[in-house]
């Protein structure tokens, strides 16, 4: 394989490990259903849906590889993509190390998508490579915000809690999945940097504190991240729109 056809063959890492306790009790969130399909089917057929993405790790519970690999052969997937699937560890950002360590050599670029979002069409994920391969370290999709933002002092429980600063809402944006990576960098950040107690949230944010350039693009309403109960609601909602449309 030629150095250039490695440095942009892409490969998309789906951290699937987590418990989603804020989605209420049940099965973990990216094995609950929407529209009878499991979350991480959608999230991985979102990758699979564009071109340049020839292969798509899925870290899975730590015990529950063996039924995401089943998972896996009972749903169709498009044919032109490779699938792995991994056993993840207590944070997401051990879930993501750990499928970048199953990543094979001729991997230049590393898309990281969270299974918690199911929806994001395939122009986003695009656009996420099409930034890489045009030579970012670092790409986020992101949205400005509907909402003000607010620093808090934290309080005691049930105490109100003061108010720090309030940054200007034009220059925030809300972070959306799939991040896109050129592959030697996001090691190099996962190598080198150390973040204390639930790990790092945000893999850019990793790349961002090694001094790397990250830049954004644009998000979508649709890759928004299901985590309460209305999110499944909304999903349902986009899917029975993305049926309604596909009818005309
Ligand atoms: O909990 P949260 O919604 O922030 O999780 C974001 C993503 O990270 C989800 O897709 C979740 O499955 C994944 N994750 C993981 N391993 C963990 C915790 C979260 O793969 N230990």
């Amino acid at each position: 394989m030629s150095d250039e056809s490695r440095q942009y063959r892409t490969a998309a890492v789906i951290p699937a490990a987590g418990r989603g306790v804020r989605l209420g009790p049940g099965a973990p969130k990216a094995l609950r259903a929407l529209n009878g399909t499991p979350m991480l089917i959608h999230a991985v057929r979102a990758m699979a849906a564009s071109r340049a993405v020839s292969l798509v790790v899925v870290v899975a519970p730590p015990d529950g590889a063996p039924e995401v690999k089943r998972l896996l052969d009972t749903y169709a997937l498009p044919e032109r993509t490779d699938y792995l699937v991994v056993p993840g560890g207590g944070t997401r950002q051990e879930s993501v190390r750990l499928g970048l360590d199953a990543l094979p050599e001729d991997i230049g670029i590393v898309l990281v998508h969270d299974a918690a979002r199911p929806l994001v069409p395939v122009e986003t994920v695009d656009a996420v490579v099409q930034a890489v391969r045009d030579g970012a370290p670092a790409v986020v999709p992101a949205l400005p915000l509907a909402d003000t933002v607010k620093e808090i002092e934290p309080a005691a429980q049930g105490e109100p809690e003061p108010v720090v600063f309030t940054p200007e809402r034009a220059r925030l944006r809300a972070v959306q999945t799939p991040q896109g990576f050129d592959r030697d960098t996001l090691m190099r950040a996962h190598d080198t940097v150390a973040v204390a107690g639930e790990g790092a949230t945000d893999d850019a944010g990793m790349v961002e504190q090694l001094g790397e350039p990250v830049v954004v693009v644009p998000g979508h309403e649709e890759a928004f991240k299901v985590t309460r109960p209305l999110d499944l609601v909304l999903a349902e909602a986009v899917l029975a729109r993305r049926r309604a449309n596909d009818g005309f």
